[in-house]
């Protein structure tokens, strides 16, 4: 079940807040801890006024809630909220036994026994969680902070571990974010989401989200798994593109953002757990390698690794940024191909690597362009072509083709234009890898001087569909 934790300082802008999701929710936290003192008289007839089931939650400031007032009032507001037609109250794990527990649930109430650690993952987590539920009325409820890589783990081997109990355990902030995906596969009872643009506690999405683009309500315990790892990953847009094509070929599969810093434990647990791909994103391409059991050869010779595939004997390492490279250009350039074709390759970073592995495999004639010689000459070495000394693009000679690969360019950090003085004769194909912006400065003026341009989303799109077809067999 998704679970919309209602956040507003009214009961109305609560109501909107369901109706403006009712079609992906099963049930709402009526988080009172929010709302304005003089909507507290009503909070016992809100039930009424939705048919979506309710837990009341009233959270102290010191459980990462919003409670102002004292002990007493918030023990006192909460007995006399649940006169109104609540389906769980959430009390906490320190709370004394209440008077009204007992008749409550006997009722029909339940109760979602919590608590909360909002700065890591307990070592007894597991054991706490077995001595949270009182009665059989009770389930267990841990929100805990995932810091690295081992705590995320912890989180999924105490589900793991707590098989057949009902309960609600979840990871907060972004390292976090797959236990809220993955709660049924987990066992949890619900999983916890937020409107749009408030959140109740950290790594919340919004109940659209979860449906739309990870399609919640479709994972079962058939539904494959596939991933992205990166660190930062949560800004990609993987998820939308893979979870989409996913839908479009009506496949039972899920890909999900993982925030990881330590690959090796992670993609060892990913193995055992059934994962059968992952994209790979900065800064794991290359840590990955010597953990691979096989790898084209791509991978060896640009030395970076994009995408993971499940193997019987372990991980199969591709590189599908050289594939991402080369489609658009093998679009345009058509049956005469890249061959004989004169190059200037702007930068000599990772990226420029799989650029010029790509260019040289396809036998067009390379000449990489840098700030720095001495990085130029060593990439060009390896690959056997021309390396020149990069200053504002008044020095370099004529090319068929020039791709720019340096972070020049890059919004927000790396305005500009590598080659700002290089006078475009307009017959130049101008290619810049960069994708955000989508036109860069530099694309900009070679359009404007004739040429034809390739932007890094082409790129990015074709890698991705290159992606896809491994994990898949499908088109994207
Ligand atoms: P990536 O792996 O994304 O290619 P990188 O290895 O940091 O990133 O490489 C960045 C590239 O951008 C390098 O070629 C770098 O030039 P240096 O080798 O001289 O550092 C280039 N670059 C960065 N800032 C630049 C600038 N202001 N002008 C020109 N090139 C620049």
């Amino acid at each position: 079940m998704i679970c919309l934790s209602l956040t507003g300082a009214s009961l109305k802008e609560n109501l909107s807040q369901i109706e403006r999701y009712r079609e992906y929710i099963q049930i709402g936290e009526l988080r009172a801890d929010f709302l304005r003192p003089e909507e507290y008289a009503s909070i016992t007839d809100f039930p009424e006024l939705t048919d979506l089931p309710l837990i009341l939650t009233i959270r102290k400031r010191c459980d990462g809630g919003h409670w102002d007032g004292s002990e007493v009032e918030r023990l006192n507001l909460i007995e006399a909220s649940l006169k109104g037609k609540f389906t769980m109250v959430d009390l906490e794990e320190d709370l004394p036994p209440q008077k009204w527990e007992e008749a409550w649930c006997e009722g029909g109430g339940r109760i979602v026994r919590s608590f909360h650690d909002f700065k890591s993952v307990p070592e007894d987590l597991i054991e706490r969680m077995k001595r949270l539920p009182r009665s059989p009325f009770e389930i267990a409820k841990a929100a805990v902070m995932p810091n690295n890589t081992s705590d995320l783990l912890n989180i999924f081997k105490a589900a793991e571990a707590l098989k057949g109990r009902e309960k609600i355990l979840l990871g907060m902030g972004d390292i976090g974010l797959p236990t809220r995906l993955l709660s049924r596969r987990m066992g949890c009872l619900l999983t916890f989401s937020s409107a749009v643009g408030t959140q109740a506690a950290p790594g919340q999405l919004d109940p659209e989200t979860m449906e739309r683009v990870y399609h919640f309500s479709r994972i079962d315990d058939a539904t494959k798994l596939y991933g992205i790892i990166g660190d930062p990953v949560m800004h990609t847009r993987s998820p939308l593109i893979h979870n989409g094509g996913y839908e479009k070929h009506g496949l039972n599969a899920l890909y999900l953002p993982f925030q990881i810093d330590q690959p090796g434990i992670f993609l060892d647990w990913a193995y055992s757990a059934g994962f059968l791909g992952f994209s790979v994103t900065v800064p794991h391409k290359q840590v990955v390698i010597p953990l691979l059991s096989d790898s084209d050869s791509a991978v060896d010779e640009v030395g970076s690794c994009n995408t993971l595939l499940r193997t019987k004997a372990g991980w199969h390492g591709f590189n599908t940024d050289v594939f991402g490279f080369l489609s658009p250009l093998v679009v345009k350039m058509g049956e005469a191909g890249l061959k004989g074709l004169t190059v200037a390759v702007i930068g000599a970073g990772g990226a420029a690597r799989a650029v010029v592995y790509a260019l040289v495999k396809e036998q067009a004639i390379v000449t990489i362009y840098n700030r720095t010689l001495s990085r130029a000459e060593a990439l060009a070495l390896d690959f056997g072509v021309s390396a020149r000394l990069l200053d504002d693009g008044r020095e370099m000679e004529y090319a068929d083709l020039i791709v720019q690969t340096s972070v020049v360019g890059m919004a927000p950090h790396y305005p500009g234009n590598p080659i700002s003085q290089y006078p475009f004769s307009g017959s130049e194909i101008a290619y810049d890898i960069i994708y955000s912006p989508e036109k860069t400065d530099f694309l900009d003026k070679a359009g404007k001087a004739g040429c034809d341009v390739i932007g890094g989303m082409d790129m990015l799109k074709a890698q991705g569909a290159a992606q896809f077809r491994l994990f898949t067999g499908e088109d994207l």
